[in-house]
C-alpha cells in the first residue's frame, strides 16, 4: 500500500491506494482554517487527525501534494517565522508589478523562469515580506513551499530529516527557479527579498525525501496540480479543467510554454516534463455563492440552471468575487450585466453563474489552443465538477468533449503514485488505469449560442477592466 496526502487551501485529504493498481482502498479528510494566511501547523494538526485513525498502517510509502506557491518562512532553528501566506492571498500585488518593472518588463521574467510574477508567487510574498514586516523578514533562514513543509514535518517526526527538500513541479511556481534551465534563478530571489536565503534541494520525480525512523520511505511529493496530472494518467490531447477552490487548466507538455500574455504560466510536472496551466481565483466558490444568493442549494442550482437557455436570457457574470488572478486584477469584484425586468429569474442567474464560471477558464483553454495544443479532450475534475449543469454546459463552452473521471482525490491518488514509484526504482511511474464516469459531447445545435456567450463574457471583461 501506498500513500498520498492532499494538502490543499481548505482540507488535508490522505488516500490509500494498492501499489500496483492505483486502486483507492480508504480515504480520510480533517478541514484547515480559511483564508489566505495560516499557520503551517495547522496543516500539521490536519494531517494527524487525518491519519490518526490508522490509516497509514501497512502503508510503505507517502507522498504529499500541496497547494502550490505558499510562502513558509523558517528561522536558523526551522521554526516558522510567520503564518504563511498563501497562493489566493493578493497583497503582493503592487511587488509583482514592481519587480516585473525592475527586470525589464513581462518578456525578461518569461526567459528567465518561464512565467509572470502576480501576486499568488512565492517571489512576489517574499518582496512584500520584506517591505512591510523588515523584522519578521530579517528573521528569515529559508523558505519552503506547503508540501516542503509538510514532507519535513513528516520525516521529522521520525528523525528522518536531513534537508529541506521539493521537486521540480512545486519550485517551478515560485518564481526563483525555472523549468526550462532546470535551476533556481537565486539572483531573483535576491532581487525580491534583498538577500540570498536557504532553498530547498530540487530532487528528482522518483527520487526519495527521506525514510521515516519507523521505516516509512517519503517520496519528494509535488505541488497540487502536478498532484491531479500524475493522478489522471494523462494523454497526449488531454487538457484538464479543475474547478476546485482554485479553477486551473493544464495539460502535460515536452518543452516549455513561453506566455508573455501571462495566461499560461511554464511550470514544470511532477515526471521531468512541464505542465504549463492557467490558474483563476475563483472556481468552485462561485457556484456556492449564487446558491446562496438564490438560498437554494447546489442540487436546485443546476436545475435552476438547466431550466434556463444557453445565454441566460442576456444576463453576464463575471466571476471576480476574490479579486482575479487571470487576468491579473487582483483588486477586482464581481459584476452582473444585462439585467433587465423580463430576464430578472433565478433560472437566468443560475445559469449565468455557471456560465461566467466556465468563460473565465475558456480563456485558459484558447490560450493553451493557441500555442499548438491539440484539445483532444477536457477532463473536468474538482468540486464543481460534480454539478450537472457545469458538466452540460462546459462542452459547449470549451469547445470539446469533455470527460468526467469517476469521483476520486486526484491529487491524493498521483501523490499515492508518486511514492510507488519512488518505492519501486523503475524508470518510470506505475500504469495505473483512470476509470471515466460519465461523457460530454458538444451538441451541434448549441455551438452558436455558446460562442455568443463567450463572445459577450469577453467583451464585458474588456469593458469594464479593460483587458
Ligand atoms: C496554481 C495555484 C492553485 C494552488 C491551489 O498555480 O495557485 O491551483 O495550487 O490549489
Amino acid at each position: 500500500l501506498v500513500a498520498g496526502v492532499d494538502s490543499s487551501t481548505q482540507s488535508t485529504k490522505v488516500v490509500v491506494c494498492d501499489a500496483e493498481t492505483g486502486r483507492v482502498v480508504r480515504t480520510a479528510r480533517a478541514p484547515h482554517p480559511d483564508g489566505t494566511e495560516v499557520h503551517p501547523d495547522r496543516w500539521w494538526d490536519a494531517f494527524e487527525q487525518a491519519s490518526g485513525s490508522g490509516i497509514l498502517d501497512g502503508v510503505s510509502a507517502v507522498a504529499v501534494g500541496g497547494q502550490q506557491h505558499g510562502m513558509v518562512t523558517l528561522d536558523e532553528d526551522d521554526t516558522v517565522v510567520r503564518d504563511a501566506l498563501l497562493w489566493n492571498d493578493t497583497r503582493s500585488a503592487a511587488a509583482a508589478r514592481d519587480l516585473t518593472a525592475e527586470l525589464g518588463g513581462v518578456g525578461a521574467w518569461v526567459d528567465a523562469v518561464g512565467l509572470v510574477p502576480v501576486a499568488s508567487f512565492t517571489v512576489t510574498k517574499l518582496r512584500w515580506l520584506a517591505e512591510h514586516e523588515p523584522e519578521n523578514a530579517a528573521r528569515v533562514a529559508r523558505v519552503v513551499l506547503p508540501h516542503d513543509w509538510l514532507t519535513g514535518r513528516i520525516l521529522q517526526q521520525g528523525n528522518g530529516f536531513d534537508r529541506w527538500s521539493t521537486d521540480r513541479g512545486d519550485a517551478s511556481g515560485t518564481g526563483y527557479w525555472s523549468a526550462a534551465d532546470d535551476d533556481y534563478r537565486l539572483d531573483l530571489l535576491e532581487r525580491a527579498f534583498g538577500r540570498v536565503i536557504e532553498v530547498p534541494e530540487v530532487l528528482a520525480p522518483a527520487q526519495p525525501a527521506g525514510r521515516t525512523e519507523g521505516g516509512l520511505l517519503v517520496a519528494a511529493g509535488t505541488g497540487d496540480n502536478m498532484g491531479a496530472a500524475l493522478g489522471l494518467t494523462l494523454q497526449p490531447g488531454d487538457v484538464v479543467v479543475s474547478l476546485g477552490t482554485s479553477g486551473t487548466v493544464f495539460t502535460p507538455h515536452d518543452s516549455a510554454i513561453r506566455d508573455e500574455t501571462g495566461a499560461i504560466a511554464g511550470f514544470a510536472d511532477a515526471t521531468g516534463h512541464h505542465l504549463p496551466l492557467m490558474c483563476t481565483l475563483n472556481a468552485a466558490r462561485v457556484l456556492t455563492a449564487a446558491a446562496s444568493m438564490l438560498g437554494v442549494d447546489l442540487t436546485e442550482l443546476d436545475r435552476l440552471a438547466l431550466k434556463a437557455s444557453p445565454g441566460a436570457g442576456g444576463l453576464s457574470l463575471l466571476p471576480y468575487l476574490d479579486g482575479e488572478r487571470t487576468p491579473d486584477l487582483p483588486d477586482a469584484s464581481g459584476t452582473l450585466s444585462g439585467l433587465t425586468r423580463s430576464n430578472a429569474s433565478p433560472e437566468n442567474f443560475a445559469r449565468c453563474a455557471v456560465e461566467g464560471m466556465l468563460c473565465n477558464l475558456v480563456a485558459g483553454v484558447d490560450a493553451l489552443r493557441d500555442k499548438g495544443v491539440e484539445v483532444g479532450r477536457i477532463l473536468l475534475i474538482g468540486g464543481a465538477a460534480a454539478s450537472l449543469a457545469v458538466r452540460e454546459i462546459a462542452p459547449g463552452l470549451f469547445r470539446a468533449p469533455v470527460v468526467v473521471p469517476a469521483p476520486a482525490e486526484y491529487v491524493g491518488v498521483g501523490a499515492a503514485r508518486q511514492a510507488a514509484w519512488a518505492l519501486s526504482g523503475e524508470q518510470d511511474p506505475p500504469t495505473w488505469a483512470l476509470e471515466i464516469d460519465s461523457e460530454y459531447a458538444v451538441r451541434p445545435g448549441d455551438e452558436q449560442a455558446h460562442a455568443d456567450v463567450v463572445a459577450r463574457y469577453q467583451d464585458l471583461v474588456a469593458r469594464m477592466h479593460g483587458v
